[in-house]
């Protein structure tokens, strides 16, 4: 079975149980400032586990695109991946326990035809915070899998969540299939990671909101949160070995390596995974950058050019790969499509960046290398390698990289020390980069929410329709909005704008919601992006009689909670889109 078929089963069989299919969110969370990127598919849907109602019902279902960044380094092997696609369904306070985990056993042994002594499941504990979860264990017996094979298993395998220090996060029962290897010792159970079991399926009981002070408190209603990792359970159903062998990721390996002079399995597995990732981020809306989401794909992107280098790839096929990319995977996204000339451009316009400085750069690692060695040393320090960073564009992350393969370490607190003091004297990076935490719905950045609905309407207004909302980034200090328009805004301009939201503002306008069909979004007018699913439900924010956009809140009731804003910055950000900085002032 391919990916796609895997994709559209899940959702008919959930679809068939009652379930809304729902469009999944980009991979930059929108209007989050606590998360570079959707980890998983609860991440957009966080304000309904914790209580909103969802325009679409109690039961959803979705595929959604993730990419984690924690373990960027292990790729290379043959399971880690840095972007991966969830197939997940939710209950919002419908169903729990019982029912989730017949349907995931349905789903698998009917519809997948897997074999019921292929699978293992394992279940919580038991703890302070939450009982041992014979509930779930019962139901997985009801459903026939043997005690043997129902592990229980702690906090670290079997809790799930909160996704950042906050949220809503509970017990989960994970599903394991059995690969038929040996067992590699007497206590081998799924917690092992000798390969024998692997992870196809999570469902998580999410039923408690973990606080700032780590206490957890009961969410308003139990939820169910699964994820299915589509790349593994394809390269399973297929009888493959790893994902590396599927279509997902077949043609850009055999294109590297026919193209390679001294291909290597890890250094193909980097550059497939690296460029597959770069390029649905591309697609997303991200440009290599210093800083944030853009710091990630620069180093996805730097990351595979070593390994390019050090396989005998030449760097003039980077375009070809970029396609080779698009073409394998535009019948899952279809996204890639339509931008590619712009992710082309992008990846290569980075290698340029790179390839300038790289050969220089590894002149200096060696001088640096040959020096320690000479002085019989093995720990590079945090000078130099801020050095290779700002002078060569090395990421400290990837000179720890080549400092590993030459039996060095690096001092990263000393590189941080260095890039702070930096930091510091040229006043950049101020944004910082923002790591865990879910999405802080608090007073401030729900006041921003709503003040960007302003921004927009009144940069139509100004400017004109041609005007699109291209990404939003709120923090607790600012507002950053990225739109379409061909040029750079004058200040006069700027200053119209600023007038006419803080109009808005002095105005007191009601901000009311309303749930209808996308259709009827459309026809009424309300600005937002059109390329969901025909016939979605979505809420509509209206702002008095200024605006009306398709939005997922949350937002001030009412136009006079918000303060004046101060439009404190524009500049572009790629060709065609410009950003906007704005902050409230007293
Ligand atoms: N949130 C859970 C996970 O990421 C289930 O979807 O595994």
């Amino acid at each position: 079975m391919k990916a796609i078929e895997l994709r559209e089963k899940f959702l008919k069989f959930f679809e068939e149980k009652n379930h809304k299919i729902i469009s999944g969110a980009r991979l930059i969370p929108e209007n989050d400032p606590t998360v570079l990127f959707t980890t998983a598919g609860m991440h957009p849907l966080v304000p309904y586990l914790t209580g909103q109602p969802h325009p679409e019902g109690k039961r959803l279902t979705d595929y959604q695109k993730c990419l984690r960044t924690d373990d960027i380094d292990e790729v290379g092997d043959i399971s880690h991946l840095t972007f991966f696609e969830m197939l997940g369904n939710w209950s919002l306070g419908d169903y729990f326990k019982q029912d989730s985990i017949r349907y995931s056993y349905e789903f698998l042994t009917k519809v997948l035809n897997i074999p019921n002594e292929k699978i293992s499941v394992t279940c919580f504990e038991g703890d302070k915070d939450a009982p041992r979860d014979e509930e779930a264990a019962k139901v997985w017996e009801e459903c026939g899998i043997p005690k043997e094979r129902i592990y229980y298993l702690g906090k670290k395998d079997n809790w799930w969540g909160p996704a950042g220090e906050t949220g809503p996060c509970g017990p989960d029962t994970e599903i394991f299939y059995d690969t038929g290897k040996e067992k590699c010792c007497d206590e081998c159970s799924p917690a092992c990671d000798c390969g024998k079991y692997v992870e196809i399926w999570n469902n998580v009981f999410m039923q408690y909101n973990k606080k700032a002070d780590g206490s957890f408190e009961p969410l308003k209603q139990k939820n169910v949160d699964t994820g299915m990792g589509l790349e593994r359970m394809t390269f399973i159903l297929q009888g493959k070995e790893n994902v590396f062998e599927t279509e997902l990721f077949e043609p850009i390996v055999s294109m590297v390596k026919s193209k390679a002079s001294m291909p290597n399995d890890d250094s193909l597995r980097v550059i497939a995974d690296h460029i597959r990732a770069s390029c649905l981020l591309v697609c997303d809306g991200v440009v290599p950058s210093n800083i944030g989401q853009g710091y990630i794909l620069r180093r996805l992107v730097r990351r595979a050019i070593r390994h390019m280098r050090k396989i005998g790839f030449n760097l003039d096929d980077i375009s070809a790969l970029c396609e080779t990319v698009i073409n394998s995977l535009s019948n899952m996204y279809k996204e890639l499509e339509e931008n590619k000339e712009n992710i082309i451009f992008q990846i290569n316009k980075e290698k340029n960046r790179f390839v300038n400085t790289l050969s220089n750069g590894e002149k200096e690692f060696n001088k640096i290398t040959s020096k320690l060695k000479e002085q019989n040393e093995d720990l590079i320090d945090g000078k130099s390698l801020f050095r290779l960073y700002d002078t060569y564009g090395f990421p400290p992350e990837l000179t720890a990289e080549l400092a590993k393969e030459n039996g060095l370490k690096v001092d990263m607190e000393g590189y941080n020390k260095c890039f702070k003091e930096h930091q510091e004297k040229s006043r950049q990076g101020a944004e910082g980069v923002f790591k865990g935490g879910l999405a802080d719905h608090s007073e401030i950045t729900t006041a921003y929410h709503t003040a960007t609905h302003l921004l927009l309407e009144s940069l139509q207004r100004i400017l004109g329709p041609h005007v699109m909302q291209k990404g939003s980034n709120i923090t607790a200090q600012r507002a950053r909005f990225d739109f379409s328009n061909p040029e750079k805004v004058q200040r006069d301009v700027l200053d119209k704008v600023e007038a006419m939201i803080n109009e808005q503002i002095d105005r007191g306008l009601e901000v009311t919601c309303e749930e209808m069909p996308l259709k009827k979004a459309r026809e009424i007018g309300a600005r937002g992006i059109f390329d969901s699913k025909y016939g979605e439900m979505v809420k509509v924010y209206t702002i008095g009689d200024f605006s009306k956009e398709i939005c997922g809140g949350p937002h001030v009731d009412n136009t006079s909670k918000l303060k004046h804003i101060k439009i404190k910055k524009e500049e572009a950000v790629s060709s065609g889109v410009r950003r906007i900085k704005m902050e409230f002032v007293d």
